[in-house]
């Protein structure tokens, strides 16, 4: 057998999932960034528990009460099973308690990491059935279900791939006295994927959500992720999944905790509302109605979603203190949710989300058709409007409400909620490049006050000119490129190539009054720019280097073709590559890596590869389609390099976890030599070439520019 055939065959033993199928982008999750506000629902045996074993309460996070006091997981099951009986459980109350509050889904703990599954499970070591819940007949999946669906809110279920209980789930807890002898975690594996299949296959409806979460003691391999997840989607063709099934998932999940500034991919903050998930009798832990109020807007503002906690108590009952909270936000969203719901975060119109005052969300679209009299707006180009919506969150002491950079006119001006407050207007005005609105007296006076909405309805889009925004990003140029920028309507942009600052009327600076406007690029220049509205500079500049460069020549007589090598090493031998991938480190006493050829058809990882301490380097001949700047992304875990025409055009190198890094080249059409040079160290291993023509779309390497069909 050869290296590879051998390889191939250790590869196929400890990597199941190596064939497995991708998992297809959900359909649409328009509805879930519309919504933009769910409630979480942590509940099953730690319920029942309280927080307290064997008379001692152990406070903090209930739903880790196994954990916490070190129990032993069968004795555990063995008390709480038959205390588990909340009669009180009334899917409809608390279904109906979420859409008072605004929210638009629910995701519930079907199995948390105790182990207990919340559904009779036909392959379960703990299951409602072995509750006297069940025997009562009660159900509270499907009663949960049934009432979402009269309510009209999404379903979605959070799966815990941690479990203390199950005695194939390795690795035991420390405490935990059952040996480990003869445990197949393939069978633990195997149970995931029946309850999955339980769970989604159809008996409680369509379910929006798989939750997922505990993925942190083993890898996707162990848990059969991929598979796992795209059999998930077979069954429920709309699901989202999270990023907690040590894959990235749909969304990324911050834990009571709000990013600073937008994160670039979709994202959910889960909460809690007091100080534990599962139920916890310390009522006077809970946030403020008006701090939860206020994580909402500054959620939306960022263009996150917001997924608040309940814990229903042993008797299937929120506390008194969740409900007066639920109702809090559900007045202040009765007057305000248009704010939330469906709008976007100010990001998405390159505006800041955060302000002294408060926080802005955006809705775009509809147009006011109001007379557009403002001062400064209408501009060319000025499309639809939308609205504004600026949350209040402290009153400053001038009462006055700027929002920097407000190039739209404003058709109207209104506090929500409190339209026609004494029959008096709301005083807006432009001054300078700012929106000023003058909060009427005695409204938002008080620290009380949770968030006080204005909305503005503005007649262009985007509204808001703040740091320019360039046609072409900084780097390398052809020629004569025409360098434009996005200009807001009712706002200029100011430009200069000289390095030097722009000014209204500078001698070398020149004004782009719409987004068709350019200055053409013919020598390698440092360009800075910056937003004027109505007559005042305003925002951060932008400053960026542009240099021009000539193409590389295509070579004749070259057709293109991809051939690559694998070197085949131990522990430390491919450590990191200075100039070249395939950096080999001789530790003493190591023989030399072996090396064979392999077939390949793309820049990307064949199957049958080893799982640690490898490299591999491709070259090839790439047919470039047309001449321009090229822009290539190679994305690598480990480390990884490009080049073209033998120069350098990508560095992704060194130890690291998946990762992208740009690099440009100016290419004539035709034939160009090409090389990657790629090393896993350990860990997961990915590797992918993407590039982007002259104006066009950024897309995997096809075989085809290798000769492949
Ligand atoms: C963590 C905790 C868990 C909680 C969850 C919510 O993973 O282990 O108790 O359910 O986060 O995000």
């Amino acid at each position: 057998m050869g290296i590879l055939q051998a390889l191939a065959v250790s590869v196929s033993m400890c990597v199941p999932q190596a064939a497995s199928a991708p998992i297809a982008p959900p359909p649409d999750y328009t509805w879930w960034r519309e919504a933009r506000f769910g409630m979480f629902i942590h509940w099953g045996l730690y319920a029942e528990a309280a927080g307290t074993w064997r008379k001692r309460f152990l406070g903090g996070w209930t739903e880790w009460l196994l954990s916490k006091g070190q129990i032993d997981p069968v004795q555990y099951q063995h008390e709480l099973l038959p205390r588990f009986d909340p009669a009180g459980f009334d899917a409809t109350a608390i279904v109906s308690a979420a859409r008072r509050a605004g929210m638009g889904y629910i995701v519930i703990t079907t199995k948390h990491h105790e182990g207990f599954c919340l559904w009779d499970s036909a392959d379960s070591p703990s299951d409602i059935a072995m509750t006297p819940f069940a025997a009562r007949g009660r159900s509270p999946l499907k009663e949960l279900a049934d009432a979402c669906q009269q309510e009209g809110i999404r379903l979605g279920f959070y799966y815990s791939l941690l479990d203390w209980h199950d005695a194939d789930y390795l690795p035991r807890r420390a405490w935990d006295a059952r040996s480990a002898d003869g445990v197949d975690y393939a069978r633990y594996a195997q149970r995931t994927r029946t309850h999955l299949e339980e769970l989604l296959g159809g008996q409680f409806g369509d379910i929006d959500i798989l939750w997922g979460d505990g993925d942190w003691e083993h890898g996707p391999e162990a848990h059969g992720s991929r598979d796992l997840l795209a059999r998930a989607r077979d069954l429920q063709p709309g699901l989202l999944v999270n990023n907690r099934w040590s894959l990235p998932g749909d969304y990324d999940t911050p834990e009571n905790t709000i990013p600073d500034a937008p994160l670039s991919r979709p994202w959910e903050t889960c909460m809690t509302m007091n100080e534990s998930w599962g139920y916890t009798p310390r009522v006077d832990t809970y946030k403020p109605a008006a701090e939860l109020v206020r994580m909402l807007a500054d959620i939306a503002s960022k263009d996150g979603n917001f997924l608040l906690n309940v814990g229903p108590d042993g008797n299937g009952r929120l506390d008194a203190v969740a409900l007066k909270r639920l109702g809090e936000i559900g007045e202040w969203m009765d007057h305000n949710a248009e704010s939330i719901r469906g709008t976007r975060g100010a990001g998405t119109i390159h505006a800041p989300a955060v302000y002294p005052w408060g926080r802005l969300t955006v809705r775009e679209g509809a147009d006011t058709g109001g007379a557009g009299g403002g001062a400064g707006g209408g501009g060319a180009g000025g499309g639809a409007g939308g609205e504004l919506y600026l949350h209040v969150f402290e009153r400053p002491e001038s009462g006055e409400i700027v929002l920097p950079g407000l190039a739209a006119a404003v058709d109207s001006v209104s506090v929500l909620g409190l339209a026609g407050i004494g029959g008096e207007p709301i005083e807006f005005m432009h001054r300078g490049a700012d929106g000023v609105v003058a909060l009427p007296p005695g409204v938002h006076t008080s620290g009380s006050s949770m968030d006080t909405v204005i909305r503005l309805e503005v007649a262009s889009w985007p509204p808001i000119a703040g740091t320019p925004r360039p046609s072409v990003e900084p780097g390398l140029f052809e020629e004569s490129t025409p360098l434009g920028f996005e200009v807001a309507p009712g706002s200029e942009v100011l430009v200069t190539t000289d390095g030097s600052e722009p000014r209204i009327s500078g001698p070398t600076t020149r004004t782009l009054r719409g987004s068709n406007d350019t200055v053409p690029l013919t020598v390698t220049s440092r360009v800075r720019a910056r937003s004027v509205v109505r007559g005042a500079v305003t925002g951060d500049p932008f400053a960026g280097t542009y240099t021009l460069a000539t193409p590389w020549p295509a070579v004749a007589g070259m057709s293109p073709r991809l051939a690559a090598t694998v070197l085949e090493g131990g522990p430390g031998q491919f450590v990191h590559a200075p100039g070249s991938a395939l950096f080999i480190a001789q530790p003493e006493g190591m023989a030399p890596p072996r090396s064979s050829a392999i077939a390949v058809s793309s820049i990307a990882l064949p199957p049958g590869l080893p799982e640690d301490n490898f490299a591999v380097q491709f070259d090839g001949v790439i047919d470039v389609p047309a001449t321009g700047i090229w822009t290539f992304w190679l994305t690598s875990d480990d480390g990884s390099m490009l080049w073209i025409d033998g120069r350098p055009v990508v560095d992704n190198d060194g130890p690291h976890g998946a990762k992208d890094v740009r690099g440009q080249a100016p290419l004539a059409a035709g034939a160009h030599t090409i090389r990657v040079g790629f090393f896993e160290g350990g860990g997961a291993a990915t590797l992918s070439l993407e590039w982007a023509g002259p104006g066009g779309e950024r897309h995997v390497v096809p075989t085809s520019a290798f000769g492949g069909g």
